[in-house]
């Protein structure tokens, strides 16, 4: 991998670089979309990270297809797919770590104890071996990107973030690799997730300033929702993941919620 990159970068093409946990579906793929039209090489990575997976979460039944991954991302013209192995990535002896303080212990960061420093430690690894110019991520995994924007700023990587808006099924549920677990039933009843935190885009539309009035309100969607379980509904400001007294400038509105063993997120930025 170093290679190739090495070589791109001395004839002068510039490397676009999506880094994924496989499996892909659209919105991976419109993410590399980008890198292909913006870049010269563009770099796609398939790793699924052990570190940014809790004791009892789903690393061992995360789904993996290899195979189709790499046929499909090169239908979409990726030009290098990076595999690695995790013993290749975390030798025995492993032992740096980065985190991003304040960012972290927020939102998602409650309860995966670990995961954002799993994410920082895995992307500043795959940047440093890939060496891109640009990074491609979601905007659907808001605090991710966050994170990692704050990491690369304060560490002074040399390469500039792209986040690209979230990708969504018909019904407005974001895609996701995780949604393959849903049930036919918890899939029918998933997209309550969009639809709560879009009825508190409206009422902060319509007026509506207080962080816990507009909490209440996303939370309502979920009475016709019984398979749902809400981990958290939050409306923070998007600048430090706070609750502000008052809600202004960028609004980040996120939850994050269970359908049996299935976790999702989603969220929506609301500009004042
Ligand atoms: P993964 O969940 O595979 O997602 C890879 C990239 O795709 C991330 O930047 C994510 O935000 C983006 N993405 C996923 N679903 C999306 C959607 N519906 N709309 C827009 N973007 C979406 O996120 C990870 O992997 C890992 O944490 C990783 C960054 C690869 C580090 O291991």
């Amino acid at each position: 991998m170093r290679r190739a990159a090495r070589e791109a970068r001395l004839e002068g093409r510039s490397i676009g670089f999506v880094p994924t946990m496989g499996y892909l579906h659209e919105a991976h793929l419109r993410l590399l979309d980008r890198a292909v039209a913006e870049t010269d090489l563009s770099v796609m990575s398939v790793f699924v990270n052990p570190q940014q997976f809790g004791p009892r979460e789903d690393y061992e039944k995360y789904p993996r297809d290899e195979p189709r991954d790499r046929a499909l991302a090169r239908g979409r013209g990726c030009e290098i797919m990076f595999c690695p192995s995790a013993e290749h990535m975390y030798p025995a002896g492993f032992a740096t770590s980065v985190r991003v303080k304040g960012l972290e212990n927020k939102l998602c960061g409650i309860s995966r104890p670990g995961h954002f420093e799993g994410v920082c430690n895995v992307v500043l690894k795959l940047v440093n071996i890939v060496g891109p110019d640009r990074l491609y991520l979601g905007q659907k995994d808001a605090q991710q990107a966050f994170i990692l924007e704050k990491m690369i700023r304060d560490l002074d990587l040399d390469v500039s973030v792209v986040v690209r808006p979230t990708v969504r099924e018909p019904d407005g549920l974001a895609m996701s690799s995780r949604n393959v677990y849903l049930t036919e039933a918890q899939r029918a009843q998933a997209p309550v997730l969009f639809r709560a935190l879009k009825s508190g885009e409206r009422a902060i539309r319509d007026g509506e300033r207080t962080p816990l009035r507009v909490k209440k309100i996303m939370r309502r969607k979920f009475e016709d929702a019984p398979l749902a379980r809400v981990e958290y509904l939050e409306a923070v400001d998007a600048a430090d993941l706070e609750t502000p007294k008052r809600l202004g400038g960028r609004v980040l509105l996120a939850g994050a919620v269970w359908f049996g063993r299935t976790r999702l997120i989603d969220n929506v930025i609301v500009k004042l």
